[in-house]
Formats: structure tokens, sequence, C-alpha cells
């Protein structure tokens, strides 16, 4: 593939798994580049990404100052890759749930694909070692999302993904208010609003062995307080046209 892909790593607390994650990314797909989007982390991932990324050309790194969330890191690394004329970027966790060996799987499919999304719920996708109640949760959360959204996608909210750098250039990020992972439902919707084709291919999470998960409470509430709002709107503009502005622009139907 000839086509320049960045591999967006947000991290906050990751300095146990960083190193190995950027390895096994350069040993599966060796010519992909990698941009380290670290929010300030006490535990001194930001530093430990700057050594690496002073002996290896295909490692960069951005720095920010506070915890901003999930969302504004990644808008914060997509018009990273915009701005350097990347052609394909590729959301990846640090901690080694999305397998670096699986990229090639995403990157194949977005021959005939603008965005595809790495999804544990479709057969053959996986999650290997969760707690029930955090299977129970991801799971419910995707089907409430799936319903409440209208949106035709088994796992809307997962992280490992795919993307045409166009269709990043065609979608309003500068309007998405999603601060935590709600961020990844919010995009996926408006990439299906805007007609893009969007694949989604089976992979296996495996969770984090190391460190811990920034999942709160809070990032739980915020998904499922815009979830419902945006599925509310979205119905108050079918009954009441031209009254009600859809939360993301409906393709012609
Ligand atoms: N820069 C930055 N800022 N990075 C963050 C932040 C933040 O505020 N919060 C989390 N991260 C990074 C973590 O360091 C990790 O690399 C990645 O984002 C995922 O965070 P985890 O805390 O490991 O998430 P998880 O395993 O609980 O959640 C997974 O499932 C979610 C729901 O299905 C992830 O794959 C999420 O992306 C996914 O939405
Ligand atoms: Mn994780």
């Amino acid at each position: 593939m000839s086509d320049r892909v960045l591999v967006i790593v947000p991290t906050y607390n990751e300095a146990e798994n960083l190193g190995q994650i950027l390895e096994r990314l350069q040993a599966s797909v060796p010519e992909a580049h990698a941009l380290v989007v670290d929010d300030g982390s006490p535990d001194g991932t930001g530093d430990l990404a700057e050594a690496v990324a002073a002996r290896d050309e295909r490692v960069h790194v951005l720095r920010r100052t506070a915890k901003n969330g999930l969302g504004a890191a990644y808008i914060a690394g997509f018009r990273w890759a915009r701005e350097r004329g990347y052609d394909v970027v590729v959301e990846m966790d640090a901690d080694g749930s999305h397998a670096p060996e699986q990229l090639p799987r995403l990157l194949a499919a977005l021959g005939d694909a603008d965005l595809v999304l790495g999804s544990r719920y479709v057969p053959g996708g996986e999650v290997t070692d969760w707690p029930a109640h955090r299977l129970l949760l991801s799971r419910a959360g995707n089907r409430y999302t799936r319903w409440a959204l209208r949106l035709p996608l088994n796992d809307a909210t997962g992280g490992y993904r795919a993307a045409r750098a166009a269709l990043i250039d065609r979608l309003p990020f500068d309007d998405v208010a999603s601060q935590g992972y709600c961020f990844q439902v919010d995009w996926a919707w408006r990439a299906v609003r805007a007609g893009a084709r969007v694949a989604e291919v089976p992979i296996t999470f495996t969770e984090r062995t190391f460190g811990r998960s920034k999942m709160s409470g809070s990032i739980v509430g915020e998904a499922l307080v815009r979830v419902t709002v945006w599925g509310v709107r979205d119905r108050l503009a079918d009954w009441l046209p031209g009254r009600v502005t859809r939360p993301v622009p409906a393709r012609v139907r």
C-alpha cells in the first residue's frame, strides 16, 4: 500500500505500555507512522514518547498540557495528520487492547470503505478477558446506540478504526462537543449520515495487562446523555421538519 498511514495513539499514564505497542506496530506495519497524543501524563509517558521519537523518524509526539478527554485528543491528532498530508488515519489504544497484528486487516478493508471499524461484535470478533459487568456495559451501550440513533453498526463505541483522510476532511469536527469515549459514537454517526461507506471487520479485544482503564462513571454518563439527546432530537426532526434541526446533517433519504 502506497498510502501514507498515521496511527494515532492517545495516552494518559501508559508508560508501561507505550514502548511495546509501538514495537508491535512497527513489526506489523513497518511503513506506518505513529503519533502519540499525550495529555500531560504524570507517569512520564510524554517523555518516553519523545525519547522513542528522537531515535525513530516514524514516531511523532503531540503533547497537550491537561487531560482533556479522548475526543479532544483525537480531534487534535486528526488535525495534525491532515496538516501533514497523511492519506489514512488510524485510531489505536496504547494499552495493547487493539492488536497491531490485526491492523493489516483494517487497512485492507479500506480498499472499498471510507471508514473501517474494528468490531468486537460481528462474527469472528471477540473480547477475550473482560469482566462480565464491563462486557454487559459495552454490549448494552452498543444496542442502545444502535436503536437510539438508528445507526446500523454493531460496534459504534469501539476505538480501533481506520479512516480515509478524505472522509475526515468532509466531516465538521470543529463542532464536536463529545469529550470522552462517546466521541467514537459521535463521529461514526456523522460518517454514516454523511453517506460514507462504513465497514466493520472483526477484531479480538484483549484487556490491558498494565495500568488502569480511564473509563469512568462520568464518561459513561456523558455518552448516555448525549446519545439520548441526539436520538430524541433526531426523531423530533422527523415529526417537526423545518422546526427542529438534526443533531448531525441527514443524508438525503
Ligand atoms: N490523550 C488522552 N487523553 N488519552 C486518553 C484519555 C485522555 O483523556 N483517556 C484515555 N486515553 C487513552 C488511554 O491511555 C488508552 O491509550 C486509550 O485512550 C483507551 O483508554 P482506556 O482507559 O484503556 O479505555 P478502555 O479500555 O476502558 O475502553 C476501550 O473501550 C471503549 C468502549 O468500548 C477503548 O477502546 C475505548 O476507545 C472505547 O471507546
Ligand atoms: Mn483499555
